[in-house]
């Protein structure tokens, strides 16, 4: 696997291939993160992987300068993948000048979930995303449903720029018991960790509670994301949110869209002591 930081020598070891399949991370790479890889190289070879840690994306008082930096081990995990090119910049060689063209997601979809949790998320994605993608020109970039929104954001910004590039989605992977594999789960205590696939169970038993109403009001709908937030608050989260929501927009689930049986999503962001975890699960 041949490491690249620099973004002219990246460009200059791709001409003249056949366009990639890209995978960017962040690093602190686990089995979720390989999956991606994994289906990446079913879209074809040669696949780029790119790990670096956005400081565009992190809240003032969120973990930028604490994110797990697992390089070496990312670095060993890839090459068991048969990733072609790590790509690895430092913030000088991706960001030379300060990053002032930025990508703004519209409101609807920017600034609702985890938008509105974390102000300008969103568009430090969008914009180191299109810089990446700029960098890699792939042919297919893959993206994991873990991250539910940051999935159709990028798709929606991809189609809205024209970017020929498809956006594949990878479905999340979870530890044996339900856990939805991340970084932050690192972060966990040994309680929070036994504590932590309640997570999952919530989402779980929202769903079945939505099954259940089979096309009652909406009403239900809101008092079904109330008792689940109050579950969870009631065994020590602190829950942002947990929203019903349709699929195809993330615009909360309305009786007619439950009527219809529109396909739903539910999300959700939760603190356990210092650390937020977010999971969703399709209806
Ligand atoms: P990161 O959190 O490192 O995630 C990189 C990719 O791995 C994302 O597409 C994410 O959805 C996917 N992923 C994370 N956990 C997963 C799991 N358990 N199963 C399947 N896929 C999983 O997301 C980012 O980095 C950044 O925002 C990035 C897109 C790289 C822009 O900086």
């Amino acid at each position: 696997m041949k490491i690249i930081s620099d973004i002219k020598e990246l460009r200059d070891h791709l001409r003249g291939q056949n366009r990639a399949s890209f995978v960017p991370t962040m690093g602190n790479l686990h089995e979720g993160h390989l999956s991606l890889m994994r289906l990446a190289r079913q879209h074809g070879d040669p696949v780029v992987a790119s790990i670096f840690v956005n400081r565009l994306q992190f809240g003032p008082n969120e973990d930028f300068d604490n994110y797990p930096r697992t390089m070496q081990a990312d670095i060993d995990k890839l090459e068991k993948e048969g990733v072609y090119i790590l790509f690895a910049p430092t913030e000088r060689d991706l960001y030379p000048q300060p990053q002032e063209y930025r990508v703004d997601p519209p409101q609807q979809l920017g600034d609702i979930l985890e938008g509105e949790f974390r102000p300008g998320f969103f568009k430090g994605v969008c914009t180191v995303v299109l810089k990446l993608l700029s960098c890699v020109q792939p042919k297919v970039a893959v993206f994991g449903k873990k991250d539910y929104q940051q999935l159709m954001i990028i798709r929606q910004m991809a189609n809205q720029f024209a970017l020929p590039v498809d956006i594949i989605p990878g479905e999340t992977i979870r530890a044996e018991d339900g856990l939805a594999l991340s970084s932050r789960n690192g972060y966990l205590s040994t309680a929070e960790r036994a504590e932590a696939p309640e997570l999952q169970k919530a989402l779980k038993e929202v769903r079945l509670r939505v099954l259940d109403l089979s096309g009652r009001n909406t009403h239900s709908l809101h008092e079904i994301e109330k008792i689940a937030v109050e579950l969870l608050a009631g065994r020590g989260w602190q829950p942002d949110y947990i929203a019903i929501r349709q699929q195809s927009d993330l615009a909360p689930a309305s009786n007619e869209s439950l009527q219809a049986g529109e396909p739903l999503v539910i999300l959700t962001a939760a603190k356990l002591g210092k650390t937020r975890l977010i999971d969703n699960l399709e209806i």
